[in-house]
């Protein structure tokens, strides 16, 4: 990769406000192997840095490792331990399993779609809250149950999801 290649890349990351995460970036990748051994490790390690693994952070890995970009695309993809959407500070699970199905959770949704104007996958403007969906937690007896970080929430009523949220900054 020429000089010239390598400023066009800088400069995306610098237009996004991310100069400081592109550096961290940069020095991960000097230290790293080319090839593809230590793909995992690095792309965790990337993500730590920004948080989620965008296309354009993808892209330099793939770039800098000598990888094609199909290879770290596939395995970003096939591991759920990696994300390629930002990530809120907190999470909130809401389980639709059965139980928690039957006692309220699609009001629990719906109420937080209207405080934080997101859908499950989804992250909230200010980067506070991603939501999450999720199956059966194992907390049946407390249903409907909702996560918020490690946090865990029973028997939660649409009417205190606002309260709840506002616990979290
Ligand atoms: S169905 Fe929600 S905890 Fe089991």
């Amino acid at each position: 990769m020429n000089q010239q290649q390598t400023e066009t890349i800088a400069k995306i990351f610098i237009t996004r406000g991310e100069e400081k995460q592109y550096r961290e970036l940069e020095d991960l990748l000097a230290t790293a192997q080319q090839g593809d051994s230590n793909l995992i490790d690095i792309l965790h390690q990337a993500q730590n840095i920004f948080g989620y693994l965008p296309r354009r952070v993808q892209v330099r890995v793939a770039e800098k490792m000598e990888i094609p970009f199909s290879k770290v695309y596939s395995v970003v993809s096939f591991y759920s331990l990696f994300s390629t959407t930002k990530r809120g500070k907190y999470t909130i699970e809401v389980c639709t399993g059965t139980a928690c199905y039957v006692k309220g959770s699609q009001d629990i949704l719906d109420q937080i779609n209207d405080e934080l104007g997101i859908e499950p996958g989804q992250t909230s403007e200010d980067d506070r809250f991603t939501l999450q969906d999720t199956r059966c937690v194992g907390a049946c007896g407390m249903a409907p149950v909702v996560i918020i970080g490690d946090d865990v929430h029973g028997r939660v009523k649409s009417e205190q999801v606002s309260e709840l949220l506002s616990q979290y900054d």
